[in-house]
Parts: C-alpha cells; structure tokens; sequence
C-alpha cells in the first residue's frame, strides 16, 4: 500500500507546529515561570530547548522520514529500522504509541471542555456570574463533580466530549493531506490572530483603584529573575519538562508526522521553523495574555494564588471573570475559549495519529478501519477520564502518559539514533535534502550532551517523582481503587500493544525484517 504524503512544506510545518502549540503554550508555561523563579525561569528553559529540544526535535524529523522511506511510521518499525540486528528494539518503540494514546485519551476531555465553554458565554446564567466561587461552582457542575443549580448531571459533558472526538476521528480520517494538513493551515493562522488580538487586549488594559497593577508590571512578575531558583534542581526539571511538553518531542508524534516526508524533503530547517514558531507562541503570546490579565486583576499576591491553584482554574475561572468585566467582554471570552479549542484541536490529532498510523503500515488495514478501530478503543478508554476526574484519574495518565512515557522514550531515541546508527550516519541524514547546514558544534551536543543531559533527568526524575508516584506515597485512600484500576489498564494496553508488534512482524518473516 502507498502511503500517504504531505501536499506542501509549508503544511507539515504548520501540522508539526499545530501539534506543539496547544494548552501547554497559553496555561502551562505561564504558570510554570510565575512557580519556579519568574525570569530565571527562562535561562534552564532556554538551555534545555537549545540542548534537548531542538536536537530531538532534528532527531524525530530525521529518524521519521528515514523510517518512512521503509514504510514505516512509528517507533517500533522506526527503530528497527535504525538498528536492523537487534530484534527487541521495537518493543521498546511502543512506548511512541502508548504514550500518544494515554495523552489522547484525556486530552481530548479537557480540549472538549473549551468547546463546551466557547458557546457558555451565550448562556444567561453563565453571563450572570460575577464572582470566583460562582464560576467553580459552574465548573465543579459542568465536569459532574457535584449537582448544582448550573448543572444536574454530566450531560453537557458528555456530549461535547462525544463532538470533540467525533471531530478528531473525522479529521484523521480524511488523512494527512485532505485531513490534518488542511485543518492546520486554516486554524494555525486562525490561532494566532486571535492570541494577538487577546494580547493587545490584555496589555493595554488599566487599574483605575490600583494604577501599580498594570499589565507591564504583570510582565515584570512574569520576568524579573530570582536567581537563587537555580540553585533548585527541580527548577531544572521543571524547565525540561516543559520543553518536551511544548515542543511535543520525546513521545512518538513527530516522528509519524515526519514519516510522511519524501527522501529529499528539508527536515532541518522545517523542524526548526516549526520549533521557532512554537516558542513565538509560547514566550511571546502565552506569556503576555493570563499573567498580566490576572495582575492588573487581582495584584502580586492574588496572582501567586492562582498559579499555586494551576492551569485549570487559571482558564476556566480567573480568565473568564477577567474577560466578562471587559467591555465586549462576551467577545473576548468567546475568543478566548475558541483560541484554546483550536490549540487543543491541531495538538490532539497529532496524538491519534501514530496509533493510526501503526495500524495501517503494520497491519495494511485502510484508513477507515484503522480510524474504527482506534476510535472504539480510545473512546471506551476516555471514559476513565470523563468519569473518574474527581478520583485522580486524569493526573495519573499524565504521569505516566506525559511525563514518563517522555522521558523514557527521549532517552532511548537519541542513544539508538547517535551512538547505534551512529552519529556520522545520522548527521549525514540529517543533513541530506537540507535546506541549510548545522554548525558543527550541533554533532558534538547531538553525541554527547543531550544524551547526558537526559540521563541525568531521568536519574534525578526517578528518584525525586516516579519511585514516590510508583509506591503511591500521595494518593488519599478515597482514590485508590481508581489509580490502581488505571494503572491495571495501562499495563493492559502496553501489552496488548506489545503483542500487536510481536503479530505484525512475525506475520512478515522477521527475517525479512525492516
Ligand atoms: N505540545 C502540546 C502543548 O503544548 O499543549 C501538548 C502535546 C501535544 C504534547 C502532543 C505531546 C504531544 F504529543
């Protein structure tokens, strides 16, 4: 079967920066600056993107379209592909479609949630709230955590969770050309045009009662430096985690995106064009809409409360609050909520398609049934998510979706793709059908530092988070049954794809093997 291709450059850089712009850039990255030091924030983050980020970022660009040339495009075929004589390497590529789906598959919830909000505006009861608990409260209703006056059950939930999917399953379905490419060339130009037009919003707004709690000072507690944070070493983490979660690398996605290049496609300056105009939206836009909105609203101190309180209550209460005061502030909400819709969108089709992508190179099912069968799987999954927000479900798929899938899997594909291919085979990969050349200094770092800066992230990570995550030192025993269920199906689902690699192949000859 032939497999699909990208209709333009100009397309897969908008998809691959389609997938990285998302949430992360608008919520997670404000709030993780204002927690871990404010502007010194920004010197390990801007390390690690040039030491981790941007190398994997080559790296998943380069190893994808290599694996795609043997018709290959996700991790298990890929890494075979790299390293040809050893026959267990692929299981180890599950994990680039496991963690895919384990992100999906709430990501999906929390993007259907700004849908849902986009049209609340329209609502009277909605427009008639004027204070933070009114607006949790709304919240708390809408997700079905409790049953109040603003909702009696998890109704609405559901079913702009069922559109979202339904969209999401639609858009992989028309394929990569006709389906994702097309979405991200209108709604990435889309996205930006309303973050600027929210930021304009935001940094000419004024305090009347508190002239000192202007939107520039607001950018000053986002970027005066308190160096001694650096002295933290989960400053550090922070800052990495942040970089993979932003830049959507160290998980699967990119490398199936870059799978559907040709042999003499750009990869070096696509993937950075595509990182660059991730980081415009992340430190430029993300980090001028919430954190100057919150302080001309409620000062140093309230702002320090609400980044404690996270992303979640940061977009769907303190903001819409701020927004409603405004004049047009129906307007702003709207935009405000559509644009998160729209992030949420191009990052999570990314996320559904290596599975997809898995089925139809491995299996040689068509789209249509390969798009079945993920949707019916990942749809009953979901329903960990949608129901079982409140027991702590949602946080322990990002744990091990988001965080240590990632880590993981970073770590293996820069050691197989430097020192197993070899990093003079890689560089010339890297290089052949590139658009510009990469100062030498970029084989060194590729070779030796970001393999060690990942080593020591994952040591450090382990200790610090996942040893005490694994022995369930901070779940309350209300919750238990449900993180350990969790846990039961994920091991399930890692397995069964385990499985599924073991099939595939055998079903090929492994000695034809590629
Ligand atoms: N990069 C996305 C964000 O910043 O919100 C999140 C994400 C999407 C992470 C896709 C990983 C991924 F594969």
């Amino acid at each position: 079967m032939k497999r699909e291709n990208w209709g333009s450059k100009l397309g897969v850089i908008l998809a691959v920066a389609g997938s990285a712009v998302g949430l992360g850039n608008f919520l997670r990255f404000p709030v993780q600056a204002v927690k871990n030091g404010g502007g010194a924030f920004i010197i390990p983050y801007f390390i690690s993107l040039f030491l981790l980020g941007i190398p994997l970022m080559w790296i998943e660009w380069t190893i994808g379209r290599f694996g795609g040339g043997f018709g290959h495009g996700t991790a298990p075929g890929i890494f075979q592909s790299l390293w040809r004589k050893n026959r267990f390497i692929k299981y180890f590529g599950v994990i680039g479609i496991f963690g895919p789906i384990v992100i999906f598959i709430y990501y999906t919830y929390i993007e259907s949630w700004l849908l849902a909000y986009t049209f609340f505006p329209l609502r009277s009861d909605f427009s008639q709230i004027s204070t933070k608990d009114q607006m949790l409260a709304f919240l708390q209703g809408y997700q079905g955590v409790v049953k109040n006056e603003y909702f009696s059950s998890i109704l609405t939930a559901y079913l702009f969770f069922i559109i979202t999917f339904g969209l999401n399953l639609l858009i992989v379905y028309f394929g990569i050309k006709r389906g994702i490419e097309r979405v991200c060339k209108v709604a990435m130009p889309a996205l930006f045009i309303f973050a600027l037009i929210l930021v304009i919003r935001v940094l000419t707004l004024k305090n009347e009662t508190n002239p000192d709690w202007s939107p520039l000072n607001g950018l000053g507690f986002l970027w005066n430096p308190t160096f001694s944070s650096l002295k933290d070493a989960n400053v550090w983490l922070a800052a990495s985690g942040q970089i993979f979660f932003t830049l959507s690398v160290g998980i699967g996605v990119i490398l199936t995106y870059a799978s559907y290049l040709s042999k003499d496609d750009d990869v070096l300056l696509s993937g950075l064009t595509s990182a660059s105009t991730n980081e415009f939206a992340e430190v430029i836009l993300g980090g001028s809409i919430v954190i100057p909105a919150a302080f001309v609203f409620f000062g140093p101190s309230g702002i320090r409360e609400i980044a404690q309180q996270g992303s979640f209550n940061l977009s769907f209460v303190t903001m819409p609050l701020i927004l409603k005061s405004l004049p047009l502030g129906k307007i702003f909400e709207i935009l405000w909520f559509f644009l998160l819709f729209l992030a949420g969108l191009t990052s999570s089709i990314s996320l559904a398609q290596p599975a997809i992508a898995f089925l139809e190179d491995e299996f040689n099912l068509s789209k249509k049934k390969s798009v079945f069968i993920f949707g019916i799987v990942c749809f009953i999954l979901s329903n960990l998510s949608v129901l079982f927000l409140s027991k702590g479900v949602v946080d322990e798929l990002d744990f091990w979706g988001g965080t240590f899938a990632l880590v993981v899997f970073a770590t293996i594909e820069t050691i197989l793709f430097s020192w197993i291919f070899g990093m003079e085979k890689a560089w010339e990969e890297m290089h052949s059908g590139s658009d510009i050349k990469l100062p030498k200094i970029y084989k060194f770092i590729i070779k030796y530092i970001t393999p060690l800066f990942l080593i020591c992230i994952l040591l450090f990570w382990t200790i610090q988070y996942a040893i005490p995550t694994f022995l369930l030192k901070n779940v309350i025993l209300e919750n238990l049954p449900f993180i350990l269920m969790t846990r039961i199906i994920l091991v399930i689902i890692f397995i069964a794809l385990c499985i599924l690699v073991k099939i595939s192949w055998r079903k090929k000859g492994e000695k034809f093997e590629n």
